[in-house]
């Protein structure tokens, strides 16, 4: 049963990365949509015409259309595609038995009491446009172990670090809250108990000790290699030598550095998007710790503290996973008022960020938690996850040349990042699953971003999002199937919904 489950998922996820990045060779009729490829004409239905909802995936043999299974669309993919990739396959089968492993595993285990934790733990299908989504690349170690999706919880592994050894910026004095038995000499470093399999770092001399495992357990958030620590009330944000999507998810030294750099430049920033827009918050990235034991481990042992959203709501207000309320109906008795709220809540201080303050935040399901009042309304919007914030014109004097680089970006690369993340992939799942036409819907969020532009005099980025151009959409299985490092991605241009009445 899993099996037809992950199956149907698997071949849903590459269909629609074929729909979006097969140029001119996707097109609706009726209640399908129609894709050639490999010079095979498939077809699905695509209800609501929204590939997000795929049923029925089917190709043409002769004159007859036989259900399309993954293996097969697969193929057709490789004879699609210029030149070979001998691990695309793998990736593929890889993602469909992770998705099949964790509908058992949930079936046998109980959710997080937390309603935030449980939503971070909600993704078991993972991007809907990514051709391997649940793909869990690593070396060695039991994924499903750490897996949130399987209700996982675990206690970090303890090391210690010789002192003349640490290296630490910003605040992470909660690091230190941790109970263990710290040797004179020495500081704690906690370790992702993956990541320590994986890198095998080493503990036979004076420089590193093991302490062992933790006294407590942590539960892994929606990205895997972050935790919640209900000791500390923390977040910490740990390397993980794993391909998940398109990145082995390692912090690089420039990116420690720099999410406590932009903590630091961005708290006037989200004081002025909170007085304009109130329900805006955002989780600060306040320090990180590793240990100079050369490159690979300084990167690899290196941890992030940020804070955690429970409490930053205030009463009545639960953070939810935009991710996990993607999956869910949306909108309760009145889809198109709680569509308003939520695209007034989350997009209008994106939009705030980029055009008053040069500040690009990284807005997909998986960075935004959106806070639900009691009646279930979105009323507020916490954003996250600092590695993919940049900033644009800002004065970086002083700042060291890679940390600089990699928290800044062009204008232009900075607003497709924004309108990708903030439009295609984050309000248009919404969209997707909220009670309402979708023209209604986009009608609405039109007239609120309208609204907004009136209010400061339509910058030109703004007028032309608004004009109807073509959006960028992130080419998933261009990027896989050319193995490009992420950083590298290209884009693909797809319909605006937005068109202003
Ligand atoms: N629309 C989406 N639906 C589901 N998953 C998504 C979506 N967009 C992005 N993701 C997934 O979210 C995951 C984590 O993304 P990201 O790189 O932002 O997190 P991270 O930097 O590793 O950790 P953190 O968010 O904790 O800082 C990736 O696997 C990505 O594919
Ligand atoms: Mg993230």
């Amino acid at each position: 049963m899993y099996m037809n489950v992950a199956e149907h998922a698997t071949v849903a996820a590459l269909l629609r990365c074929c729909i979006r990045e097969l140029p001119g060779q996707a097109f609706p009729a009726g209640p399908y949509t129609m894709v050639r490829v490999g010079g095979v004409w498939l077809r699905a239905k695509t209800g609501g015409g929204t590939a997000l909802r795929i049923t029925e995936p089917e190709r043409l043999t002769g004159s007859a259309w036989e259900p399309l299974t993954s293996a097969d669309l697969v193929d057709l993919v490789a004879r699609e595609l210029p030149g070979v990739n001998g691990e695309f396959a793998a990736q593929v089968a890889g993602s469909r038995e992770v998705v099949e492993r964790l509908l058992a595993a949930r079936a046998q285990g109980k959710p997080p009491e937390d309603e935030w934790l449980a939503s971070e733990q909600d993704l078991v299908f993972g991007h809907p446009f990514h051709p391997a989504p649940k793909a869990r690349e690593a070396a060695r170690g039991d994924w499903l172990a750490y897996a949130p999706e399987a209700y996982a919880r675990f206690p970090l592994r303890l090391l210690a670090v010789r002192e003349d050894l640490v290296v630490e910026e910003g605040d992470v004095s909660a690091l230190d809250g941790i109970p263990a038995d710290v040797p004179p000499g020495y500081r704690l470093l906690p370790a992702h108990p993956w990541q320590y399999e994986l890198i095998r770092p080493p503990v036979d001399g004076d420089r590193l000790l093991d302490l062992g495992p933790a006294q407590h357990d942590v539960l892994p958030t929606s990205s895997v290699r972050t935790v919640y620590d209900p000791l500390l009330d923390k977040c910490l944000k740990f390397s993980l030598d794993v391909r998940i999507t398109n990145c082995v998810r390692k912090n690089a030294w420039y990116e420690l550095a720099g999410g406590v750099e932009l903590s630091r430049r961005l708290t006037p920033v989200f004081a002025a998007l909170t007085e304009r827009f109130p329900g805006t918050r955002w989780l600060p990235e306040p320090g990180y710790r590793t240990a100079d034991l050369g490159g690979e481990l300084f990167e690899g042992l290196g941890v992030l503290v940020r804070c955690s959203p429970l409490g930053r709501c205030g009463p009545g207000v639960t953070p939810v996973l935009a991710g996990a309320l993607a999956l869910r109906d949306l909108g309760g008795d009145d889809p198109v008022a709680w569509w308003r709220s939520y695209v007034e809540v989350v997009a209008l201080p994106v939009l705030e960020a980029f055009l008053t303050h040069g500040v690009v935040l990284e807005p997909h399901l998986q960075n935004v938690l959106v806070g639900l009042d009691a009646a279930g309304r979105p009323v507020q919007a916490v954003f996250r996850d600092l590695e993919g914030a940049k900033l644009v014109g800002h004065d970086l004097a002083g700042v060291r040349e890679e940390v600089a680089r990699a928290m800044t970006y062009t204008p232009e690369k900075g607003w497709d990042r924004v309108v990708y993340c903030l439009v295609v992939n984050h309000l248009a799942e919404i969209a997707a699953s909220v009670d309402a036409p979708l023209d209604t819907l986009w009608g609405v969020a039109a007239e609120e971003i309208g609204a907004y532009g009136d209010s400061i005099g339509w910058p030109e980025p703004l007028a032309r999002l608004m004009s109807g151009v073509p959006l960028p959409a992130k080419a998933n299985l261009t990027v896989r199937w050319e193995r490009r490092a992420d950083r590298a991605a290209t884009y693909v241009p797809v319909a605006n919904p937005l068109v202003v009445a």
